[in-house]
């Protein structure tokens, strides 16, 4: 026991003084106390320390998520400060807990770094969370802790283009999937070709030398095959116009195939706002945004207001300086809502509901809309086509997870022993669902 070790010379000493014997209650007393703080002191030491356990980091990440990810990142400014090794420039893990509970009591009373660290943050009143528990706190620490070791990796790669969703399904039409196979499949024959037709050039070249041949003759066998005769000669004519025509069909039932259709369409907005920075780099929630897709037809764009939440504060972007997020406060300060341009746009005859899909359904934006997060400039990703919509209903499971009326659909419906049941086997195909 390191106590023992640390205690024992203060005993010598105290023993090597005359009245020690006179006195041997209250030096036992002495004694005694000394080893009750020193436990308490340890004690309280050991309260304090940041915990390096996985359940405490794990519980902290869910209490950091919930309450302080709005305003704080872990190694980047935000609303707030990065909190990576705040337990080290605050005066005490106490203060954190003060601070947490009621910063503006903090502030108020007049703390020296409170005061200080609030006027850097431009007088930001942080919320005041007093229900939270000093051990929640703690477990947040543990978890900055955890995360400010971490290794700084470097940015995931921009979701898998190998990945084939339901949704890319109806990407690539299927006239155009048949003809590349045919495409491919002559190449391959125009190939096998050209390799039968050597062989049997030498063939006739090891034949023809064997025997003796008239001048005419020569003149036939060596004639030099240059570009001149070849392009003259029938069969590339005939190649040529096909391979014209073959592209030129492709071309237009692609084009038929895409009237009306808007994929892959980016307007250039008033404003640069880049999901890329929001919803990517600062993995800003999209529902913290697109405030109406957990509960209504439509996702919503964001009023100004929820744009000012942060750029009360932040005056200044990595990419675009002042200029752009200037912008975002003279829209705000002249009562003006920014016209930002439609990107999505079904025809008024369909009807499409983001709440069936996201909050019942269970359907991630990224599958209709693709790795938004890494667009600077939103694109319409998927067709938006009628047979997009069937196509997805026809393969897509019902989600049945915590919901009393279709888990006993489910049940019900998997009873039948037709398979999983389909968006299709609730009506998903029925014309009067989609059109008004
Ligand atoms: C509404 C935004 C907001 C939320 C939510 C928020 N904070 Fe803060 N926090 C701030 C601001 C702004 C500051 C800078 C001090 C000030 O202005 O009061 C700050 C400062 C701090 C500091 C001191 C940092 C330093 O560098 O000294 C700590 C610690 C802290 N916050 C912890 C938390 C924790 C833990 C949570 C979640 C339980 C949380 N904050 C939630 C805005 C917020
Ligand atoms: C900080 C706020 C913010 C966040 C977070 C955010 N968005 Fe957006 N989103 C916007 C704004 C503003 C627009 C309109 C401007 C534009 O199209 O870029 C928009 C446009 C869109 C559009 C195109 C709308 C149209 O016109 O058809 C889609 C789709 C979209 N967001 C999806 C998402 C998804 C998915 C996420 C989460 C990964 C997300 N957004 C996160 C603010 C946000
Ligand atoms: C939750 C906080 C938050 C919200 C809400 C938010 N932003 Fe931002 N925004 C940021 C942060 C953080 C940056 C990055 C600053 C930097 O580049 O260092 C930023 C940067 C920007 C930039 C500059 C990009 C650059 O790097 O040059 C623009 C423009 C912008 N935001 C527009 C908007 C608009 C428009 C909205 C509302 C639809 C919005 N922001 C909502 C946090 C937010
Ligand atoms: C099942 C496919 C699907 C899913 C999942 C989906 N969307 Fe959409 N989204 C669409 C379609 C289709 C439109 C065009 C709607 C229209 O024009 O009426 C659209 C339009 C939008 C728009 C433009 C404004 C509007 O509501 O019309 C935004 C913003 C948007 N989506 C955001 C989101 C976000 C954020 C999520 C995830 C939380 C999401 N979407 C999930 C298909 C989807
Ligand atoms: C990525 C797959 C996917 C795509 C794409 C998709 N849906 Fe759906 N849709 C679903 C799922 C899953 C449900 C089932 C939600 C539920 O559990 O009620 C659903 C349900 C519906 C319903 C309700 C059906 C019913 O009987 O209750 C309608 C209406 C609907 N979708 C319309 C559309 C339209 C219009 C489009 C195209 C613009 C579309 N959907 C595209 C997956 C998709
Ligand atoms: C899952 C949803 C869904 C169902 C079910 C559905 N449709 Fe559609 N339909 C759409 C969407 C979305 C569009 C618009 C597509 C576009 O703009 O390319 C559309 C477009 C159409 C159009 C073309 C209109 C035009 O202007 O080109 C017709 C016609 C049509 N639907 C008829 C039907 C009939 C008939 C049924 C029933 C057998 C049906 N639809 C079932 C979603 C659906």
């Amino acid at each position: 026991m390191t106590s023992d070790s640390r205690f024992v010379p203060l005993v010598l000493k105290t023993d090597t003084e005359p009245n020690m014997n006179r006195y041997p209650f209250s030096s036992a007393c002495k004694f005694l106390s000394l080893v009750i703080v020193f436990i308490l002191f340890n004690f309280t030491s050991y309260a304090q320390e940041i915990s390096k356990e996985p359940a405490a980091i794990k519980a902290g990440e869910g209490v950091f998520n919930a309450n302080c990810k709005t305003c704080h990142r872990v190694k980047i400014k935000l609303v707030g400060p990065p909190l990576a090794n705040v337990y080290d420039r605050v005066p005490s893990i106490d203060w954190i807990k003060k601070f947490v509970h009621n910063s503006a009591g903090v502030i108020a009373s007049g703390d020296e770094y409170a005061v200080k660290i609030y006027n850097e943050y431009n007088k930001t009143q942080m919320t005041a969370f007093s229900s939270l528990k000093d051990e929640d706190i703690m477990n947040v620490l543990a978890y900055i802790k955890a995360e400010t070791e971490k290794p700084d990796v470097p940015t995931p790669p921009t979701g898998d283009p190998t990945k084939v969703t339901s949704a890319d399904s109806g990407n690539q039409g299927l006239p155009s999937t048949y003809l590349n196979v045919i495409l491919i499949g002559m190449l391959l024959i125009l190939i096998l070709l050209f390799v039968i037709l050597g062989l049997m050039v030498g063939a006739l070249k090891r034949f023809l030398d064997q025997k003796p041949l008239t001048d005419e003759e020569k003149e036939v066998v060596e004639s030099p095959i240059t570009i001149g005769t070849i392009t003259r000669s029938s069969g590339f004519i005939f190649l040529v116009i096909f391979l014209v025509t073959a592209l030129g069909f492709k071309a237009v039932i692609n084009g038929l195939y895409g009237i009306g259709v808007q994929q892959g369409y980016a307007p250039k907005q008033p404003i640069a706002f880049s999901h890329k920075i929001h919803a990517g780099q600062y993995e800003i929630d999209c529902k913290y945004c697109h405030v109406g897709v957990m509960k209504g037809k439509s996702a919503t764009i964001p009023s100004v207001n929820i744009c000012m939440n942060c750029h009360n504060q932040i005056r200044q972007g990595a990419v675009t300086g002042e200029a752009e997020i200037a912008l975002v406060v003279a829209a705000w300060d002249s009562k003006k809502p920014i016209e930002w341009v439609r990107v999505h746009n079904l025809p008024d005859l369909a009807y499409f509901n983001h709440a069936q899909h996201v909050n019942v359904g269970g359907v991630e934006c990224q599958t209709c809309h693709g790795p938004i997060e890494t667009m600077d400039v939103v694109r319409q990703y998927s067709l938006l086509t009628m047979g997009w919509c069937i196509d997805c209903h026809r393969n897509t499971n019902v989600n049945n997870k915590g919901n009393a009326y279709y888990n006993k659909l489910v049940e019900y419906h998997n009873k039948k022993g037709t398979g999983p049941m389909k968006v299709e086997d609730i009506g998903g195909l029925e014309c009067a669902k989609c059109h008004y």
